[in-house]
């Protein structure tokens, strides 16, 4: 039995330490905002954070997570996260957005440790997250507006 918490709320699992955490997400807890893209960290679109760092889900352990915090897309309530996702809205970042939640994921990572990003930190920080329908741009003026950074 393996006991951490999903946003905020406590969750025992019985599964085997070694099963990545993206299953347990989606198939035990029913959350399925957190996607499956590559599964092996090519991605990120199963960015979740675990203790506050944004991690790739699909890489990463059931038993990493015992007794440690886990947030997903659904529970993002942080004063940065909120205000990614009106930025997101703001500026219709989205187009199939299978990868939107772990761009989001991700971006609130960046605002967590700089919350006035320059354009080389949102570049260096997004780098990993791929999205198959180019949306970069549109990502990239969401998160300065997240920022409320201004656009030169
Ligand atoms: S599904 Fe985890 S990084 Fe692609
Ligand atoms: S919006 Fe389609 S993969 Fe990013």
């Amino acid at each position: 039995m393996i006991q951490f918490s999903v946003n905020g709320e406590i969750i025992r699992s019985e599964s085997p330490p070694e099963t990545p955490l993206l299953w347990v997400i989606r198939d035990e807890i029913k959350l399925k905002g957190t996607k499956f893209g590559c599964g092996i960290s090519q991605c990120g679109a199963c960015t979740i954070h675990l203790d506050g760092s944004a991690v790739r889900s699909c890489v990463t352990p059931l038993g990493a997570a015992k007794g440690r915090s886990i947030t997903t897309i659904e529970g993002l309530d942080s004063i940065a996260g909120k205000a990614l996702q009106s930025a997101w809205v703001e500026e219709q970042v989205p187009q199939c957005g299978y990868c939107q939640s772990g761009q989001i994921m991700q971006a609130a990572q960046l605002l967590a440790d700089t919350p006035k990003p320059t354009d080389e930190d949102i570049n260096v920080a997004m780098n990993g997250n791929l999205c198959r329908c180019m949306a970069y741009t549109r990502i990239h003026k969401a998160i300065k507006r997240a920022a409320n950074v201004e656009e030169v």
